[in-house]
């Protein structure tokens, strides 16, 4: 049903999840990345090599960003880029709280081919290819109904320097809870994207999210009826700063909630990785 890239995405999502849920409880190895309570664990580690390994494996000429080793191989015009985020909610995990996932998605000529996150303690696997549609394990998947912010069920996301109140994050998360909205942190950007794209969710935003945190998603969404763009509503690619994802039918709402904090800075600092081919 799916063509190589996604077959070879969802397969190595299946084996990451089978070395996190072994590694899920147990005692590991810890480390701070920059930022405040960034964390990583070996696990993340050896789930990325498990990925990057296997799809090599298949296709021995395309090139990677992945969270932990960062952009490897040699891109040229057309080449395809993998962006993989091994372990999506590694704070989640590092406390033993069951909620992470697995994201792999393959991105050609600024085009996301497909999209897979992966949550293995549920075993809910999430697959979108371009044109397709977007499936949890193996059954179509749409958006909500929902057409009224107000009685809406949202989620969101705060980066790791939210202390600094980036971009008036802060401000953002209050205008919407003010209005007695009922908003979810679940800690896997990943995660949220999915639930969005299967109707738990009827939205979800954040701001300065990376590339490998929402490729997947993205695609997820859009195939599966939603809308994805920036606060001020404009396109959103991987390198901008704001996100808002949704059903399509509250987008309006939510973005003038959002805009109306006012961040127009495109100041990702991840936006390097995306000059250029891609
Ligand atoms: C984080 C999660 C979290 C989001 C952060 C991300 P990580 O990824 O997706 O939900 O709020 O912005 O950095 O560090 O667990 O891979
Ligand atoms: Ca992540
Ligand atoms: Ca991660």
């Amino acid at each position: 049903m799916f063509n190589k890239i996604t077959n070879c995405a969802v397969e190595s999502a299946l084996k990451a999840g089978k070395i996190l849920k072994e590694g899920f409880g147990t005692s590991f190895i810890i480390s701070n990345k920059i930022g405040k309570n960034n964390l990583v664990t070996e696990f993340d580690k050896r789930s990325e090599s498990i990925i990057i390994e296997n799809i090599k494996s298949v296709f021995p000429g395309h090139v990677f960003l992945a969270e932990e080793s960062g952009n490897t191989g040699i891109a040229t015009s057309g080449s395809v880029l993998w962006i993989i985020d091994p372990l999506d909610g590694t704070v989640n995990f590092a406390h033993s709280l069951p909620i992470f996932s697995i994201s792999i998605a393959a991105v050609q000529n600024k085009e996301i081919l497909c999209g897979v996150v992966y949550h293995p303690i549920l075993d809910e696997l999430f697959v979108a290819e371009k044109g397709k549609g977007a499936f949890l394990n193996g059954k179509e998947i749409k958006v909500s109904n929902s057409d009224d912010l107000e009685s809406g069920f949202l989620v969101t996301g705060f980066p790791y320097n939210v202390n600094s109140n980036p971009c008036g994050c802060i401000e953002h998360f209050v205008s919407i809870i003010q209005r007695g909205i009922p908003v979810r942190r679940l800690g896997s950007a990943a995660l949220d994207l999915a639930y969005v794209a299967c109707g738990r969710f009827d939205g979800f935003w954040e701001i300065n999210l990376n590339p490998w945190d929402v490729a997947a998603g993205i695609l997820l969404v859009q195939e599966a009826g939603g809308l994805v763009t920036q606060y001020n509503k404009e396109k959103y690619w991987l390198d901008d700063q704001t996100m808002i994802a949704t059903n399509g039918k509250i987008h309006k709402q939510i973005c003038d909630v959002l805009s109306r904090c006012g961040c127009g800075i495109n100041n990702n600092p991840l936006t390097p990785f995306f000059k250029g081919e891609f």
